[in-house]
């Protein structure tokens, strides 16, 4: 099939390689010129996974443009993953959206075309894009649309880091629209993936035992609302977890024990229950945002999801509150930060805890040092003030430090050489804010052991 998608984001630039990959012919329009020359040049201008090199596999099937009129025209399927930032108000800015839809309208040319939202929008926004593509499309050709497309919804579930395997290979296709056409065709656009047909790249093999995929065919509001209630859901899940952590520290419980025997509970499950620090990125707290504004349209009160927000809030906080507990002084100590990136495997630093733990240290008065293996060069550029803390090599973050922070979950952390930088250290103390590191060895090796909850575990030669 021809396929056009607008927006070379995560979403748009994932959705574009894998449909290519699968043999749909793809134009990916980005009014970025930078962008798409980075592209042109078979590079990717974000870090995801295999993403460059199923791109290089894909080539013969994508082309990318800044122009609408290379891609809209013939194109059987429009997709829109333009970026919708937050509003102050917690409604997402579709400023992006409405004039991607107007110039897709205008270059509408073929007897029928699905245009489909993939940005994550808020429930009735699939009717408002409706209505703009009609209007924008009657300006231009003077005539109205007499059923030349339909919009439907189609949601992402990817995650960064895992965004291809997420999508080649996804627990569920939420397709939605309430035009019949527009459905079989993307239906058809989705079968390889639906019947596991096609041949997986080889740095990412089909899992072991996956077979079809199920479809959810619904109607525009309930595709919508399926997404944020999907990310609701799983911020709620690692709130509740922080929850329940603290209460472990409390009465002596291990959390990763508790976690494992409640979700071992099919009804439960397993994923979403690790604590730590908290959730960042660009989703879960936009979209927890965006589904509280809604339903107070609505005058709907919305106790659960708000709480989650709260406690995932108050888990930053708790790391300044955990480092004063051990070092019972911030003035003046030096504190580490390993990890900027919301989470390991992408340079995303949308949200990322790091960065308010990285304030809030400072408002402390402590002396911060910053790292990242992946994501130093964009925060940089993001960070202006704060990246004056970065640190180019790890060991400087451990030098005179009086603790280290783990924000984000990396390998290259665990795999670190913990015992040859715990003496250059003026006391070795580590905060696992993600419970990544080997507790046993590193209180071995001389450190104090420190997580969100627990007490902290003296070094073995204390014991
Ligand atoms: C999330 C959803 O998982 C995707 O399904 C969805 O498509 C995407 O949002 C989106 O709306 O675009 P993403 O934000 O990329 O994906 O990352 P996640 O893997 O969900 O992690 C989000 C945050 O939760 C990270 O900061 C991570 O460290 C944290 N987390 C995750 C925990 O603290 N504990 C956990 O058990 C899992």
């Amino acid at each position: 099939m021809k396929v056009c998608v607008v927006g070379t984001g995560y979403v748009g630039l994932t959705t574009s390689v894998s449909l290519a990959f699968l043999g749909h012919d793809t134009t990916c329009i980005d009014l970025d010129n930078q962008k798409i020359d980075t592209l042109r040049g078979g590079h990717c201008p974000i870090y995801e996974p295999h993403l460059e090199a199923l791109l290089e596999q894909a080539s013969s099937h994508l082309t990318f443009t800044t122009e609408y009129a290379v891609g809209v025209p013939d194109a059987d399927v429009v997709f829109i993953a333009v970026q919708t930032p937050q509003l102050d108000n917690g409604n997402p800015d579709l400023q992006y959206l409405r004039s991607a839809a107007e110039s897709v309208a205008q270059h509408l040319r073929g007897d029928f075309t699905v245009v489909v939202n993939k940005s994550t929008v808020p429930i009735g926004s699939g009717n408002w894009v409706d209505a703009i593509l009609r209007e924008a499309y009657e300006r231009h050709h003077g005539h109205r649309p007499d059923g030349r497309f339909a919009v439907a919804s189609n949601p992402e579930f990817l995650r960064e880091g895992t965004a291809l395997a997420d999508t080649l290979y996804p627990d569920r296709i939420v397709i939605g629209s309430d035009n019949q056409k527009s459905l079989d065709l993307l239906n058809q656009l989705y079968r390889p993936i639906l019947n596991q047909s096609f041949t997986p790249p080889t740095v990412l093999p089909r899992p072991a035992g996956m077979s079809a995929v199920p479809l959810v065919s619904t109607d525009l509001a309930s595709a919508e609302l399926i997404k944020y209630a999907a990310n609701a859901f799983l911020a709620l899940k690692i709130s509740y977890i922080n929850e329940i952590a603290a209460i472990a520290g409390k009465v002596g419980a291990d959390v990763r024990e508790v976690a494992r025997g409640t979700g071992l509970d099919a009804r439960i499950g397993p994923r979403f229950l690790n604590p730590g620090i908290g959730w960042g990125g660009s989703c879960f707290g936009k979209d927890t945002a965006a589904l509280i504004a809604t339903a107070s349209e609505y005058h709907l009160p919305t106790p659960i999801v708000t709480a989650a927000r709260d406690v995932n809030h108050r888990q930053r906080t708790k790391v300044v509150d955990r480092l004063l507990d051990e070092l019972h002084i911030i003035k003046g100590r030096k504190v580490g930060i390993l990890g900027l990136a919301f989470k390991p495997d992408t340079d995303d630093l949308r949200d990322s805890p790091a960065i308010d733990i990285a304030n809030l240290l400072l408002e402390r008065g402590a002396r911060i040092t910053l790292h990242d293996p992946v994501a130093a060069n964009r925060f940089r550029r993001e960070q202006p003030t704060l990246a004056e803390h970065l640190a180019d090599r790890v060991e400087d973050v451990f030098d005179d430090a009086d603790a280290i922070v783990v924000a984000t979950e990396w390998s290259h952390y665990r795999d670190l050489d913990w015992a040859k930088f715990a003496p250059t250290m003026r006391s070795p103390l580590v905060l696992d804010g993600r419970h990544c590191l080997d507790a046993d060895r590193l209180t071995e090796i001389g450190y104090r052991y420190l997580t969100m909850t627990a007490p902290a575990i003296p070094p073995r030669s204390q014991t």
